[in-house]
């Protein structure tokens, strides 16, 4: 087949971008990188970062194949990162069948990443409760008219779902589904990247160790 001509290749050609902004040495380094975590958090917020709380998930299908997406981190609570989803969505599916999965943050306005590995758990049902009673009406009946990650037959059909749905619970406390609530990402590592000028990037990896049954986190440093 004859290959296609792109017309953003020339884009890309003359797209490239030296980071000078800041720098990660060992010494700034909390031991805990959870606490490391919310330091960046912070940076990243105070930077105005769009979406700063927007991770990707990555986990894996039934066939070993990757699969990626957005979601909105919620909480930093029972050992790890907290997100909402649909749990009949491909990444539920995913998630029942491998539980193994990665985080990864990108703070473009400070240069910096922040990526992590885990298993992913339940949270427990009172938590999911607490936060769909926290979000709006219009959210909640979302999360019933949608069958996430299913097939449907055109936008008419999904407001179709959506209006009739919302006639159903119109003047009623919407209840949760039982199909939705909270996924909490439990780290075994973390690397945190700052961009730094001519590629010579700072990488520091933290590892959770065990020793006699008590759990430390061991840092080293990665070459970029
Ligand atoms: C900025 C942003 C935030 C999102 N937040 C969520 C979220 O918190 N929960 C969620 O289920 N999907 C969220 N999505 C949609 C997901 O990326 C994805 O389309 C959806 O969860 C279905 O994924 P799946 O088919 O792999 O299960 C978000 C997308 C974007 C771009």
């Amino acid at each position: 087949m004859k290959e296609k001509k792109f017309e953003i290749n020339r884009i890309l050609k003359e797209t490239r971008k030296d980071y000078v902004q800041h720098v990660l040495l060992e010494q700034d380094c909390c031991n805990d990188p959870f606490d490391q975590f919310e330091l960046w958090f912070k940076e990243a917020v105070e930077k105005d970062s769009m979406y700063a709380n927007a991770m990707t998930v990555s986990t894996v299908d039934e066939n070993g194949m990757p699969d990626s997406r957005i979601v909105l981190l919620r909480n930093l609570s029972y050992g790890g990162f907290t997100f909402y989803t649909n749990y009949e969505s491909s990444k539920g599916n995913q998630i029942k069948n491998n539980s193994k999965a990665s985080i990864l943050f990108f703070w473009k306005e400070l240069e910096r990443q922040v990526r992590m590995q885990g298993e992913i758990r339940f949270l427990p049902i009172g938590e999911s409760e607490l936060y769909f009673r926290s979000r709006p009406f219009e959210s909640k009946v979302g999360a019933w008219a949608s069958q996430q990650s299913s097939r449907i037959e055109n936008r008419a059909a999904l407001d179709e779902r959506y209006e009739e749905t919302l006639l159903k619970y119109k003047d009623k406390k919407v209840p949760r589904p039982n199909h939705w609530g909270g996924y909490v990402l439990v780290p075994v590592s973390f690397e945190f990247w700052q961009g730094r000028a001519s590629r010579l990037h700072d990488r520091i990896k933290y590892s959770l160790q065990e020793n006699n049954k008590t759990e430390h986190w061991k840092m080293v440093r990665l070459m970029p």
